[in-house]
């Protein structure tokens, strides 16, 4: 494996994806992981983040005792991307200063000095890279060449031959720096001497023998499907393995899609071939909800009332199933170092995830995770594998959150017919969406039903009705998220198709906040 360390760079996701990208397993861990912890994963390759702190800073990140020694005795190459790079010069006895005017920020073209391992034959070569420093390099430890320099004369790229250590000032992970993928790729393969073996038939081949492994003859596991694309991969991957003894479970709470029900019923019996138990617990749900105004009683509401019905649906089996499945991702498990501003000492932040509404721990099931190492784009890889065989329509659905409409009727959802009116607005919007060749751009789109009322004309008459807000955002991982620019056109189209197709709504609104300010859902 590639090992990444990682200082906290917004980028540092992406250079392990790189590096699956073209075979090789990856695997990120904190950047102030013992050395017992890194030594106990045997990398063969280890890439340093870049991250937003000066080497000068009280309490910067610092590689753990004895790294040099170890690297050194096992010859594992090591390459330090942006505060990576000016880790390994400072930590080694050279100079990082902070650049006094601006730091060089952007695209940023470089040049190639002389002859090298990072670049081989590129030698006075030029390319245009991303850059995002306030510190350079200003005097290189013992044993280090530099091996290209930018436009200002910084030095941006570094190499230590004999002991297998390079740095490169800029972000060689990112499409906007022009050869960085050949850089990484030399890297890996060139210099780290890598083989190109991780592919996602692996993973599927890898993770079915270890569920057989895990899971004995006479055990019966269980699974809850979300109706989304994470579980239902989970799930078939395990349904591959263990056949009639997997048995999964649909909630409808009341709180669902337009026919979402039906359809993704319909998908996993008739694509899928999954065995699913659909429970209705909808007219129970939308009686625990009534009254709720605020958003968390709502969530908690939501929570235990499916944390109720699977309880049952566990205890519902002549012999206990000790297993559960969850799809959980590798985002969700990565332990990553606190955001900027944060305190540095602080336990690392493993991101929360609401895989299953969050069961409670005394159900007490052994997990099966077969995705929790694969990032978004990889589980649908493996989703579209004709041994999986998921319909492309399923495998690029948006995200739909756990507690459902419930966040995207303001309020108290029970009172009067917005969940109704909210469901045939949302079906208008992504199907207008659809039309417009759009869908695939859009990382979640979905109306929000406001409490409030409008005055409006229809025909000849005065109304007094609804207003619904559309919403729709581009994002990599739902932690930060941008508005989605629509033309004139779709709006135009979208608004009128909604008010004509809804009596009660005589009001659209767009909303233009990203995240953060706003999060992606309104509540
Ligand atoms: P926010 O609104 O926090 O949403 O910006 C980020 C992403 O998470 C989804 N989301 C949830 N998913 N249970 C879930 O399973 C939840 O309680 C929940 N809240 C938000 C949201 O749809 C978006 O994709």
């Amino acid at each position: 494996i590639c090992m990444v360390l990682d200082y906290g760079s917004q980028y540092t996701q992406l250079i392990a994806r790189r590096v699956r990208e073209n075979n090789v397993c990856s695997l990120l861990l904190p950047g102030d992981a013992t050395l017992e912890r890194i030594k106990k994963e045997r990398p063969q390759a280890i890439i340093l983040s870049g991250g937003p702190n000066s080497v000068h800073t009280a309490n910067a990140p610092q590689l753990p005792p004895g790294f040099y020694e170890y690297v050194q005795q096992e010859k594992i190459p090591v390459l330090g991307v942006c505060y990576g790079m000016q880790l390994l010069v400072h930590s080694l006895g050279g100079k990082v200063e902070t650049v006094e005017a601006d730091g060089e920020y952007g695209r940023t073209s470089i040049r190639t000095t002389q002859a090298s391992e990072l670049y081989q034959e590129e030698t006075d070569h030029a390319q245009s890279v991303w850059m995002s420093h306030g510190d350079k390099v200003a005097e290189l430890p013992e044993g280090f060449h530099p091996v290209a320099t930018s436009e200002k004369g910084t030095i941006v790229a570094i190499e230590n031959k004999q002991k297998l250590l390079y740095g490169l000032q800029y972000h060689p992970e990112v499409q906007h720096s022009e050869r960085g993928i050949a850089t990484l790729k030399r890297f890996l393969f060139g210099i780290a001497k890598m083989p190109a073996d991780w592919n996602i038939e692996n993973v599927l081949k890898e993770e079915m023998d270890k569920i057989s492994a895990t899971v004995g003859p006479e055990d019966h596991v269980i699974c809850a499907l979300s109706g989304g694309v994470d579980s239902a991969v989970a799930a078939l991957l395990v349904h591959k393995v263990l056949k009639e003894r997997l048995h999964c479970v649909f909630v409808d709470n009341g709180l669902l899609r337009y026919k979402e029900g039906e359809r993704v019923m319909d998908t996993f019996k008739n694509h899928l071939h999954l065995p699913v138990t659909k429970i209705d617990d909808s007219k129970r749900m939308l009686a625990r909800l009534k009254g709720l105004k605020d958003p968390e009683a709502k969530r908690k509401a939501i929570g235990a009332g499916f944390i109720e019905v699977f309880n049952d649906f566990a205890k519902g089996f002549e012999r206990k199933p000790r297993f559960l499945v969850q799809g959980t991702l590798y985002p969700d498990v990565i332990e990553s170092m606190p955001p900027p501003g944060k305190d540095q000492k602080h336990s690392h932040m493993i991101k929360s995830h609401h895989n299953v509404g969050g069961l409670p721990k005394d159900l007490q099931f052994t997990l099966i995770e077969p995705l929790r190492e694969l990032f978004k784009d990889e589980v649908r890889a493996l989703g579209r594998l004709p041994e999986l065989n998921v319909p492309e329509t399923f495998i690029t659905r948006h995200p739909f959150p756990g507690p459902g409409l419930a966040v995207r009727v303001l309020g108290d959802v029970t009172e009067g017919e917005a969940l109704d009116v909210l469901r045939q607005v949302d079906e208008i919007y992504i199907n207008t969406i659809r039309d417009f060749g759009l869908y695939d751009k859009i990382w979640q789109a979905f109306a929000v039903f406001l409490p409030v009322r409008s005055v409006g004309v229809q025909g000849d008459q005065r109304t007094h009705s609804s207003v619904v807000a559309l919403r729709a955002v581009t994002s990599s991982d739902g932690m930060t998220a941008d508005w989605y620019p629509f033309e004139p056109k779709f709006l135009q189209t979208v608004s009128s198709r909604i008010c004509n197709g809804v009596r009660s709504v005589n009001r659209v609104v767009y909303d233009i906040t990203s995240k953060p300010p706003g999060t992606i859902e309104w509540e």
